[in-house]
């Protein structure tokens, strides 16, 4: 039963997703509710599904291959067209290209952190976990200071609608974002198929392989994949990092004397509060998840943050161990999806901690069973305090 506050309205108990899984974990490990995928829980089960591309497709977004003369995006279609897109793509976003980030990524932590932290209290999310991915991938992708406000708008605009943008019905606004978004982008290929510049979008626009090459839609696709794939995750990261400083004060203390830790503090935190919490395939034939019986066409949702909080495979996985080592957690995923901006998202997290290492002494979250901490995607605004270094 739901309590009332103040003004005697009925409020929603806080669901810990966390007990949650331990509980499908321990007692229904492949289920589902009435009408809904089939939940994934165990970490050698997610491992399966991931990795079988065959049984579970990605092609699960029915709008997206409804839509006559619709371009696919990588992250939702198979074999060979997917070969395809992630083989051309990979040739230009390349560990070169992501090295090359470091520079923007430092100056933008130290920017947005020095202006954070000169008040106690601050708005963790809007003044530096959302605008640092955002603009690190307008940059990349050539978006002029003068457009940056406005591919900010579009951007939170397609994120705020996204369910319904893959498996639902857009919302008016979120289609004129994305008309607007796709008309700017169509219009820089074209500049850049007449001269090449020096960013991501310009290497895409020329990569030419046995493959061919990429066309004006695949290219708009990817702009948007990018925004979709690489955003909120990151600010989840950087939310879930700023989490365990609250509950664990000590790994502040212990990173600014060790920041040789900061890698492995990283892929702990992906693991203990994984930003891509589930994904979604569809069973291609009938088939079985560990003995459960699975029907031709059935959804299934491969629980990635539960996966990463299996005791089978993580001893203690319900502490944070912050050199955990091995640490073999899902949550770039695996196969032929696994993430593509794995290594960028890493050094974004890596260069955001040092940031906050070196401005502050200590950072606590203001309403620490805030719902959206364990929302779908990333919380909107986080308050946090701010203990500002000598
Ligand atoms: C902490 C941050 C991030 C996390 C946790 C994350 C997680 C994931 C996961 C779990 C997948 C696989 C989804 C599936 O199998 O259905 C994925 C795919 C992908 N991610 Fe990330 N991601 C992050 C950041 C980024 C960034 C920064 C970028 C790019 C700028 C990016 C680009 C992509 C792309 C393009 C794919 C699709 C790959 C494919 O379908 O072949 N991600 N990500």
């Amino acid at each position: 039963m739901s309590e009332a506050n103040e003004a005697n309205e009925p409020v929603e108990p806080v669901v810990d997703p966390y007990a949650e899984y331990e509980a499908l974990r321990n007692h229904r490990p492949v289920s589902r509710e009435e009408g809904g995928p089939w939940r994934v829980a165990l970490y050698d089960d997610v491992r399966h599904v991931l990795k079988t591309h065959v049984d579970f497709s990605s092609e699960v977004s029915q709008r997206m291959q409804e839509e006559e003369g619709s371009t696919p995006t990588m992250l939702f279609t198979d074999p060979p067209a997917h070969d395809r897109l992630r083989g051309l793509v990979s040739r230009a976003f390349t560990p070169r290209q992501i090295a090359a980030q470091e520079d923007q990524i430092t100056a933008r932590c130290e920017a947005l952190m020095a202006d954070l932290a000169s008040s106690p209290r601050g708005d963790l999310v809007t003044a530096f976990a959302a605008p640092l991915p955002v603009g690190v991938i307008a940059t990349m992708l050539g978006v002029e200071d003068g457009d940056f406000v406005q591919f900010k708008r579009w951007s939170d605009t397609i994120f705020t609608d996204i369910g319904e943008i893959l498996i639902g019905t857009p919302s008016p606004e979120a289609i004129a974002a994305g008309e607007e978004m796709s008309a700017y982008f169509l219009e820089r290929i074209a500049e850049l198929r007449r001269q090449p510049r020096s960013h991501l979008l310009s290497d895409l626009v020329y990569v030419d392989t046995d493959e061919g090459r990429l066309t004006d839609g695949e290219l708009l696709m990817f702009c948007f994949l990018l925004l979709i794939a690489g955003n909120e995750t990151t600010t989840s990261l950087i939310v879930g990092c700023t989490r365990v400083f609250h509950e664990m004060p000590e790994t502040f203390a212990r990173l600014q004397g060790s920041p040789e830790l900061i890698p492995g503090f990283i892929e702990e935190t992906l693991r203990f509060y994984s930003p891509f919490r589930a994904t979604l395939r569809k069973a291609t034939r009938d088939l079985e998840i560990a003995g459960q019986p699975i029907a031709q066409g059935d959804l299934v949702l491969p629980l990635i943050a539960s996966a990463n909080r299996d005791d089978r495979v993580f001893e203690r996985a319900d502490q944070f161990v912050i050199d955990r080592n091995p640490n073999p957690h899902l949550a770039f995923g695996l196969g032929i999806h696994s993430c593509l901006g794995a290594t960028l998202a890493r050094m974004e997290g890596r260069i955001a901690v040092a940031s906050m290492l070196r401005h502050l002494e200590g950072i606590t979250l203001c309403n620490p069973t805030d719902p959206e901490l364990d929302g779908f995607g990333a919380p909107n605004s986080i308050l946090v305090e701010l203990q500002r270094a000598a």
